[in-house]
This record gives structure tokens, sequence and C-alpha cells, in this order.
């Protein structure tokens, strides 16, 4: 068994090269299989995680169509299955054991199945050894940091019978230059750094995607400037913190002042980002913001606790008092802003007035939308180590009372703007209901509206009728 855990190992300067030039060679079996058989042969890819997996998820699926693959929304018709995994809170690790165990009867059926995991879950030792011991029938297994090495380790397991697995502990190096493949023609999220260095002591993410680490402008620049000659309309940066962008580049250079280089970019009508922390979001980027015609009216900017002793515990390095400030301020400079969040209850040691609190800075801040989650304890962080694990049953109650609040004021904001005209861009199909398009306003917001699938990809003119709640149904101007 090909069992080699790497601690030190780099990207070559001409890496995207070799990569193609294994990707090449992956085609040729790929081919000659598909001959073999007298059937193209199929590519299963699930992605479990945040924007940033399905952004390596497209760079997955790119690789795979080029080596020859068709991709097919069923599994079970799948010779090669990808999951990209997530660990940020425990139930997405259950989810996938449950899931493997199904994949190893399916491929008792297919001998020329191969199966993959990569993604954040694989950066964790135990789940590695887990795999080898229970999900021996795994083909490869890799981590979050060499993605890009894809094409070499799919190749290395056409060529050996044993698991290949190939962990990296961090990196400082990004590769550029990688086939990827876009699940919408019209819209695209686009890296601009990796990693995080804040060490909240509830989460995973330091851990598992290492340290943080930019782009480079111009990199960033050129992608967005071949993805608008692609027919792209909305970018949406990718990073975990992205207003500490630029600040480790030789040429250091700040979020803002990307925002305002991309900005310039002919075609680009819509530019987003994700996420904010509130700790290092500057003024400069709320005057960048105001000022732009192309940035959306949308700031998610996490809170996770109201309760300053909270927060403090949590390392996010400010208070309730900075937040509610720093919100009070972005909703006067630019009042057409939607702001949203992500809420955590049930830290250690969280109390019933703690949650109080929280609900306290939900009423002054009024988010549009919030995703409220209850804590899950991750092996290997601080907040792991805290005496006081709150009991599971406070925790729901706790929970559903914040989850009441945060939807009702949600659902009054969003009534605010009914009636009024908004541009759109037209998504998708709606699932229900075929007759409707389902787009999203400059907010965020989501608006199903009767028109033609032709206007998907364009941004249109559309009255908002009706608030659902969390939606708006529309009608086209
Ligand atoms: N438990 C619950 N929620 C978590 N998050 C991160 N780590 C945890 C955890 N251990 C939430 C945070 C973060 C979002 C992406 O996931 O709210 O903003
Ligand atoms: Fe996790 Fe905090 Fe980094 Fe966000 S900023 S990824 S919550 S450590």
């Amino acid at each position: 068994m090909a069992d080699a855990i790497n601690i030190e190992n780099t990207a070559a300067e001409n890496e995207s090269d070799i990569q193609y030039q294994y990707i090449e060679k992956c085609r040729e079996y790929v081919c000659s299989i598909a001959d073999k058989t007298g059937r193209p042969l199929k590519a299963f890819s699930k992605c479990m995680g945040c924007q940033m997996n399905a952004k390596d998820s497209e760079k997955l699926i790119g690789i795979l169509k080029l080596m020859g693959y068709e991709m097919t929304e069923e599994e079970s018709e799948a010779d090669f299955v990808i999951y990209n995994t997530c660990t940020v809170r425990e139930n997405a690790n259950l989810k996938v054991y449950g899931r493997l165990g199904m994949l190893g009867t399916l491929k008792k059926k297919n001998r020329f199945m191969k199966i993959a995991m990569c993604g954040c879950m694989m950066q964790e030792a135990d789940v590695v050894e887990k795999i080898k011991k229970s999900y021996s029938f795994v083909d490869i297994v890799f981590g979050t940091h060499n993605i890009f090495k894809f094409a070499q380790l799919v190749y290395n397991s056409f060529n050996s019978d044993g698991m290949i697995i190939d962990i990296w502990k961090d990196t400082d190096k990004i590769v550029e230059d990688l086939p990827s493949e876009r699940k919408y023609s019209f819209k695209s999220g686009v890296n601009i750094m990796y990693g995080c260095n804040n060490f909240c002591s509830y989460c995973i993410v330091p851990y598992v995607r290492g340290r943080e680490r930019s782009r480079k402008p111009q990199d960033i620049i050129n992608e967005v400037k071949q993805l608008s000659a692609d027919g792209v309309v909305e970018i949406m940066l990718l990073g975990q913190n992205v207003n500490s962008y630029g600040k480790n580049l030789d040429e250091p250079i700040t979020f803002a002042q990307l925002l305002r280089e991309i900005e310039k970019i002919e075609g680009i009508k819509r530019i987003r980002f994700m996420t904010s922390h509130p700790k290092d979001l500057s003024d400069e980027l709320i005057l960048v913001m105001k000022e732009s015609k192309k940035i959306c009216r949308h700031l998610h900017l996490p809170l996770q606790s109201g309760s300053s002793r909270i927060l403090e515990k949590m390392n996010r390095r400010y208070t309730k008092e900075d937040y509610i400030k720093l919100a009070a301020k972005i909703r006067r400079e630019i009042p057409d802003i939607a702001l949203t969040t992500d809420i955590i209850v049930g830290f250690p040691g969280e109390t019933a007035e703690d949650v109080m609190e929280t609900i306290d800075v939900v009423r002054q801040v009024r988010y549009e939308s919030a995703f409220t989650f209850i804590y899950s304890k991750r092996t290997g962080t601080p907040a792991a180590q805290m005496e006081n694990q709150v009991p599971e049953n406070e925790v729901k109650e706790n929970f559903n009372m914040l989850l009441k609040e945060v939807q009702d004021i949600a659902a009054e904001e969003m009534k605010k703007i009914t009636g009024s005209e908004q541009e759109v861009l037209a998504e998708m199909v709606n699932e229900q209901d075929s007759s409707l398009i389902t787009g999203r306003l400059s907010n965020n917001s989501i608006v199903h509206f009767k028109a033609d699938k032709s206007v998907i990809g364009t941004i249109c003119k559309v009255r908002l009728i009706e608030c659902k709640g969390f939606y708006y149904i529309g009608e086209l101007i």
C-alpha cells in the first residue's frame, strides 16, 4: 500500500505543465477502458462544504472532464467518485462515513470504479486512519494543500492496486493555471486567498486549510478578465478572511485596493465577496463599497456571539459594542445594504444571559438573514479543551429562541422593499415550478418571477410583488 503522509512536499515552478502531462496520460487510460467496455466512463463529484470547497470541486471536475470522464448525477453509474469533504461541524463527518459504506457496495459491482476522498476532513490524521482501517476500498486520499496534484494521484492509482494517500501539513505555494469547469456560465467564484490565521477557538479551519496566503493581484485580475471574456458577469471573491487580503504579499495591497482594480474590468457587472472578519473591516472598504457601481449591496459579517465575554473566549478580538458600532456605521454609509451573519449557540460556558446578549445584537443590527449553528466540538481546537461544555437540551432551547428572533426580524427587514423595482441576475429555472425563474438581487435576496429561460445569465428589471419571509415573488418589468 502506498502510504506516504508527506510533510515537506512542495509544488514545482512549472507545476501546471506537469499536471497537464498527467491529465494526458490519464486520458489515454480512460479512453482505452472506454474502448474496451464500449461506453464512455462516468464520474460523480460530491461537494460538501463552503464556497471554497465548491470552487475546488470545479477544479476537480475540470480535470476529470479533460481526462475523458463524462460527469453524471447518478452515483450508482459512476466509474469515478470523488467526495470533497467538510469538517467545520461534526455532523458533516458523520454523513461522509454513511455514504462511504454505500459506496463500498457499489464498488463491488464495477471493477473499473475508483473512489477518491479529499477536502478538509482528510487533513485530520484520525480520519485518514479510520478510512485506512474501515474503508480500505477507497483508492485515493488527499487534502486541501495538494489539490493541484489530483491528476498525478489519479495516474498513480491507475498504476497501482493499493490506497494512495497524500496529505500535506501546510504549503506556502499557490499553483495557478489549472483547468476548471464552472457550474454556471455567467457567474463564478474567484479565490483571492487561502487559509486562515485567526484561530477562533472553536474553529478547525486554520488547522485544515493552513496559514493565510494571498494570490498576487495580477493573477486575480487576469483570471477575472478571462472570466469576463468567457461571458461571466458576476464574480464572488473568496477567502476565509478577505479583509486581511494582501498583507503578506511582497508588495502589500489592501482588499479595498484590489476591489478598485477589479471594478475597472469591463464586462463584470457584479462583484461579491466572502467572508469578512469584523475585526479587519476597514473604513477604506466601506468607502470603496459606497462609491462602487458594481460591488453588491451585501455584507456577510459573522457575529458568532453577542456576548463580549464569550467573544473573548472565542478569540474573535472584538466586543459586542465594537460590532454594533461597525454595523451601524456600515448601515449609515450604505443604507441599502443587507447585512447577514453567522451565529454559534452553545459555545462552552455560554449562559442564558450570553444568549440574550446575542439576541440583543440581532435586534439592534436587524440582519436580512443569518445562519445559526449549534456549537460542535472539534478535536484539536482550544474550545474542545474548555470546561463547561453546554448540555445539548439547553442548547436546543436557546437555539430555537434565537432562530425565531432571527427569522422574524429578517422577514420584517425584507418586507421593507416589497413593491420596489430591482435589478436581478436571473440564475436558473425554479426547481419546483418550471414557469418561474429564480434570480438574485444585489443584496443577495432570492426572487422567483415568471419569465422565459432565455433570460438566465442576464440582469433583469423585476418588481418585488410579495415577500414570503426569506424570498420574494416578483414580476418582470
Ligand atoms: N461549531 C459550530 N459552528 C462553527 N462554525 C465554525 N466552527 C464551528 C463549530 N466548531 C461556523 C461559524 C463560521 C461558519 C462558517 O461555521 O459560524 O462562521
Ligand atoms: Fe474559522 Fe475564525 Fe478563520 Fe473564520 S476567521 S475560518 S471562524 S478561524
